[in-house]
């Protein structure tokens, strides 16, 4: 069974086709450069440069692959959610493949898609217990099965991903923001600067507004007060009280719901913090299967959702 997924959600155009589990090509545009000089995603902008990228991605992902388009059984891409303009151009992108191969095609879930990121290179053995840590998201899900999946908790504001970013543009750095965070925070000490953790309570939701205002008013006090800020120090003592939460409500999700498989997904799930928490409680909690996403596969990326197609449809 060969399918060929489109995602199109945010500031990435990617397409890749994957032969029975078996990824062929997953090209990806970034579009990280255009949108650097207004600090964040500007929607309308994204779905313009979808347009003039998917040309080439198409091609180079056809290319790699070194299949006939003919040999396509499937096509599916990114439905929700995501940017309207960035889901349209996917999804108009899909439907005609498809027409002209006269094929079916499916719209598939975004964030079950980062989810399937990490069962491109392990196997999924159920139930799964999944992170979710993303630029829009931060959720705790069971994965049941490939079309069941259970959200324990999840964030009731901000999302881990948006609150480094907003942190790190009132610091100065560059967007995005998580990972220059993360690669100061390595050199930094956590204890420097007093920051809350984030809803440290017995529920499975999170909430990263109140650490980010936090954060940000820090920033302004010693900024008026002319004291310079230390970068690595700073970054250390965000990163901290950001990943505690994770850390928290992950451990007891493990205790409460006996999962077989250990996992995290999305943007986020590159940070060495998470990385690292993430493969300590698989090993204090015996969970053998416990792995974390390849860096390619953690960032938005078509091979994920070309997974999950295969996974749902086999
Ligand atoms: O999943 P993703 O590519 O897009 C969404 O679907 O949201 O996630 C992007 C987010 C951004 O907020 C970015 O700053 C964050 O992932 N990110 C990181 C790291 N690498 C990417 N955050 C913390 N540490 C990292 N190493
Ligand atoms: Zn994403």
């Amino acid at each position: 069974m060969k399918i060929l997924a489109i995602e199109s959600s945010c500031d990435e155009f990617s397409l890749a086709i994957i032969d029975n589990g078996i990824i062929l090509t997953n090209v990806i545009s970034s579009q990280i450069n255009h949108h650097k000089e207004f600090g964040g995603v500007v929607p309308e902008l994204a779905a313009r440069l979808h347009l003039e990228n998917m040309h080439w991605v198409i091609e180079q992902a056809i290319e790699e692959s070194q299949i006939n388009i003919e040999e396509i059984d499937y096509v599916v891409y990114t439905a929700k959610p995501g940017l309207i303009g960035s889901l349209i151009v996917g999804k108009v992108v899909a439907e005609t493949i498809a027409l002209y191969l006269n094929k079916p095609i499916i719209g598939l879930d975004h964030i079950e898609g980062h989810i399937f990121g990490a069962a491109i290179e392990h196997e999924f053995i159920y139930p799964v217990l999944a992170m979710v840590v993303s630029g829009g998201h931060t959720q705790i899900e069971v994965v049941h099965s490939p079309s069941e999946f259970e959200i324990i908790g999840a964030t009731n504001d901000d999302a881990i991903g948006e609150c480094y970013d907003k942190v790190a543009r009132v610091l100065g750095l560059d967007y995005p923001g998580g990972p220059v965070i993360d690669k100061l925070a390595q050199q930094g000490n956590p204890e420097a600067y007093k920051l809350p953790i984030p809803k440290d309570d017995l529920s499975y939701d999170f909430s990263y507004s109140g650490l980010k205002t936090a954060a940000v008013n820090l920033v302004h006090n010693l900024q008026q007060k002319n004291q310079p800020i230390d970068l690595k120090d700073f970054a250390a003592s965000f990163q901290i009280a950001a990943v505690s939460a994770v850390s928290h409500k992950l451990e007891r999700a493990i205790q409460n719901y006996n999962p077989q498989t250990l996992t995290v997904a999305g943007g986020v799930s590159a940070n060495s913090q998470i990385r690292k928490i993430i493969l300590e409680l698989g090993q204090k909690y015996q969970i053998s299967n416990t792995f974390v996403p390849k860096s390619e596969y953690c960032t938005d990326n078509a091979a994920m959702m070309a997974k999950l197609a295969y996974e749902k449809l086999k």
